[in-house]
């Protein structure tokens, strides 16, 4: 049982209780033998079933400036505003390495459709908690190329598939402000 006085004292627990989002990020970002521990860590996620009812699409280097191309596409063909269309290649490009979660549902009488995303969904943060752990730091994305049918496309995800979160990853450029006193988790439950 651990010291619940000494938080500090139990990595785990200071990653999670501590866990910070980074909007700002640079080189270095996650490499292959760091990528290979983030994606196994998201293959540990809790899943219904053994479904695995998730996959990844990575960009790095030029694969972002290819993302970001398709972003444009999307954002040109949905008839998007402008300044919309004119920002789309820049997305990706505000961090080394962008995971695109998908949630890929697998066709089963058991497991409901909102399990299979939730677990997809779980992938996310278990990379994020997992780059941190690596010394790397990321921000969780969705905006409008979550939901764009037309960035499916480009992407090739199925009828089937969502789009879960596009993971940003790499060095934050500067530090986050400290993290602003949390409301007392007793809020946010009730006893039954
Ligand atoms: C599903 C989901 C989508 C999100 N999409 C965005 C986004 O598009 N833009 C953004 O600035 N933050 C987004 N966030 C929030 C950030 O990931 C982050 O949690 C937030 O900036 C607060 O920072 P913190 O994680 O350090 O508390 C999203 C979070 C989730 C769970």
């Amino acid at each position: 049982m651990a010291d619940l006085n000494d938080e500090g004292a139990n990595p785990a627990l200071d990653l999670l209780l501590n866990r910070r989002s980074h909007h700002r990020l640079t080189d270095p970002g996650p490499g292959d033998a760091a990528l290979d521990l983030i994606l196994r860590a998201a293959l540990r996620v809790p899943d219904f079933g053994r479904l695995r009812p998730f996959r990844f699409l990575a960009a790095r280097g030029e694969g972002r400036i290819r993302l970001g191309q398709a972003l444009q596409r999307a954002a040109v063909a949905a008839g998007r505003p402008p300044h919309v269309v004119e920002r789309a290649p820049r997305m990706p490009l505000r961090a080394p390495l962008v995971i695109v979660a998908i949630a890929s549902p697998r066709a089963d009488q058991t497991v409901p459709l909102f399990d299979q995303q939730l677990c997809a969904a779980g992938t996310v943060l278990t990379m994020q908690l997992a780059a941190r752990a690596l010394g790397f730091s990321g921000v969780w994305r969705s905006g409008w190329p979550m939901y764009d049918r037309g960035v499916h496309r480009e992407l090739d995800l199925t009828e089937q598939e969502q789009i879960v979160g596009f993971l940003y990853l790499g060095t934050p450029v500067q530090d986050t402000d400290p993290r602003p006193p949390a409301n007392h988790p007793s809020d946010y439950l009730v006893w039954l």
